[in-house]
């Protein structure tokens, strides 16, 4: 059984044993280094009811997260948010993250986003077809400004704005 909730301190742990999984394997975070719990604990309070942060659990066991964090603290980006999504190595290509990745979308509709934007690494294709999927639309490429594993990346960006509200 798959839910998607919203994420409690609690979660914190298997929030960052998949994160820290991602940075160490692939190149879909430009972190390099693991994230410490003191780390992890101020990003989670950077989060709230206008910047959230979903959990996929499979059979009570927390598999994915998907967060819609502030793009900046310049206020008048207020409107504005970044996605990043995440799911298990082992639980991938499963369909948890489209799951994570609709319900983070509708998530931001109704705590009033105005658009959301990804940064994505270029040649992530599943990434960039599952944000596709929901409205995102290819807004240009940042060329060469991340090295990881031994290689220049590519940077992918893509917005989705919200339809306005009738
Ligand atoms: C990216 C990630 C979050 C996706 O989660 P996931 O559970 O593996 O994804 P899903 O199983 O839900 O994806 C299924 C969809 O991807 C599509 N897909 C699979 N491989 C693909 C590929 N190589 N290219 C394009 N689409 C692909 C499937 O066709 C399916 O789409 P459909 O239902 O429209 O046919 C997960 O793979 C992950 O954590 N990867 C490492 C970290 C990462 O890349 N995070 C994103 C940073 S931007």
């Amino acid at each position: 059984m798959l839910a998607v909730r919203p994420a409690k301190i609690d979660d914190l742990d298997a929030i960052t044993e998949i994160y820290n999984e991602a940075i160490l394997t692939t190149d879909a975070t430009f972190d390099i280094e693991p994230k410490t719990e003191a780390e992890q604990e101020a990003w989670f309070a950077s989060h709230g009811p206008k910047n959230p942060v979903l959990v996929a659990e499979l059979d009570g066991v927390v598999v994915g997260w998907a967060s819609l964090s502030e793009w900046s603290d310049r206020c008048a980006y207020a409107g504005t948010a970044e996605l990043s999504f995440y799911v298990k190595e082992e639980f991938r290509s499963r369909g948890i993250g489209k799951r994570l990745m609709e319900d983070i979308i509708q998530e931001g509709e109704r705590v009033g986003l105005h658009t959301v934007i990804a940064r994505i690494a270029n040649g992530n294709n599943q990434s960039i077809h599952l944000h596709e999927r929901v409205g995102f639309e290819h807004i240009g490429v940042m060329r060469e400004v991340g090295q990881k594993f031994g290689r220049l990346l590519d940077v992918c960006l893509m917005q989705k704005i919200y339809p306005p509200k009738s």
